[in-house]
């Protein structure tokens, strides 16, 4: 057995992707036209699985604070901001992602995967307990396998298993992390924040949230589901992305906790890392801004999902359990997912393909996330290629 021999695995995956048509995993753009088209082989192509749910890749402003930035600070840091020291525009980010969440203390990462893992292991180690819903995403439980903490899941959105677990750890209760997300990214449904809450203060555990789809997105300000529901002055720590609806790359954490100000001394992820580029900080700290200064972004947002939703819904197709800016419709089994996707994307609209075991119940999905800038044709167009799967 040599080492290389564990690989027949993937193999035998890539080729069964490749019989099927287009391995969804190579898919290449050629050219990006906007926020939501691309050209795929020659052919232009509708983006409805980017994430990108305000639209900002393309927005002017943003694109001229990344110019600026490259011009007057370079092209990168070269370092970590341990070894080689933090850039002013480290520390603004900082400054107004915490004001924007209304807390003191925030910390800035390189990616949201790495908040992720520099958050859970900065906070957990071996006998604490976390109790990680099933969905949860998978940077989540890479963070809590890395700090060697005991890990309990629990169903997905399900209060009672929740409680169950949480009276079942005795006194180990309060060494307990409990970690959901806001909105999940497979169905595109959300945590009933208000009720984990409640029974977070009943056992006084501790709650990190995970807002890396819901950022921009729910809540009056746009800080996410636990503004929605009314509970965000009481998640002990609030983690996401810049990656999705802020266009660009890197995580954060936000936290009433004075502790976080510490993780800078503990976190590997953190400390042994170069620290987010010049422009991708200040196109970041650009696309905030637009996030604050802009409803009308999530309006239409929520006008467009609200459109394609209804959509495939009156077409037959069994959705998500709730309107949002992600539509996953569900498939038969995973060939059938394989083979729409492929007549999808051949027909000129691109789709995530959500196959297991990393799915939730198992199950095959196409999913769809909507943007602030797709137009209503461009929308029409999708629902109109998914009416032709069943011809
Ligand atoms: C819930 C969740 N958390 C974290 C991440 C990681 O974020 P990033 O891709 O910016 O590293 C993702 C990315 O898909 C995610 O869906």
């Amino acid at each position: 057995m040599s080492l290389l021999d564990k690989f027949s695995v993937a193999k035998q995956l890539k080729s069964g992707l490749a019989n099927a048509g287009k391995d969804p995993t190579a898919v290449v753009f050629d050219a990006i036209n906007s926020a939501t088209e691309a050209v795929v082989e020659g052919r232009t192509t509708i983006l409805a699985g980017t994430n990108n749910y305000l639209g900002l890749t393309f927005d002017a402003d943003c694109i001229a604070a990344g110019v600026a930035a490259l011009q007057t600070q370079g092209t990168g840091t070269t370092g970590s901001r341990m070894a080689n020291g933090s850039y002013a525009a480290h520390s603004a980010l900082e400054a107004e992602l915490a004001e924007f969440f209304e807390v003191p203390n925030a910390l800035v990462f390189s990616t949201g995967y790495a908040a992720n893992l520099g958050v859970l292991t900065a906070l957990l180690g071996k006998g604490d307990a976390v109790l990680l819903d099933s969905d949860a995403h998978a940077s989540l439980y890479d963070g809590c396998r890395m700090s060697g903490v005991d890990i309990f899941r629990f169903k997905h959105n399900d209060i009672q298993s929740l409680e169950r677990r949480l009276a079942r750890l005795g006194d180990r209760v309060s060494r307990c992390l409990i970690i959901v997300e806001g909105m999940y990214s497979v169905l595109g449904d959300c945590a009933p924040l208000a009720e984990i809450v409640a029974l977070k203060e009943q056992y006084d555990a501790k709650l990190l949230v995970d807002e890396a789809h819901s950022l921009g997105v729910y809540g009056e300000h746009g800080r996410g589901v636990a503004e929605a529901q009314g509970v965000l002055d009481k998640i002990d720590f609030i983690v996401g992305t810049f990656s999705k609806s802020l266009g660009a790359m890197g995580g954060f954490c936000a936290s009433g906790h004075d502790e976080l100000g510490l993780f800078r001394y503990v976190s590997r992820p953190f400390m042994f890392t170069a620290s987010p580029s010049p422009a991708v900080v200040a196109t970041t700290r650009k696309a905030l801004h637009q996030l604050r200064t802009r409803p009308e972004l999530r309006e239409s947002l929520w006008s467009n999902a609200r459109r394609l939703y209804s959509g495939l819904q009156h077409l037959g197709f069994e959705l998500g359990p709730e309107i949002s800016p992600v539509v996953a419709v569900r498939c038969k089994d995973r060939e059938s997912a394989l083979r729409d996707w492929n007549q999808l994307l051949e027909a000129g609209v691109y789709v995530n393909m959500m196959l297991p075991p990393a799915t939730p119940g198992g199950a095959s999905f196409l999913r769809c996330s909507i943007s602030a800038a797709h137009t209503a044709e461009q929308l029409d167009t999708i629902i109109d290629r998914f009416a032709s799967l069943y011809d």
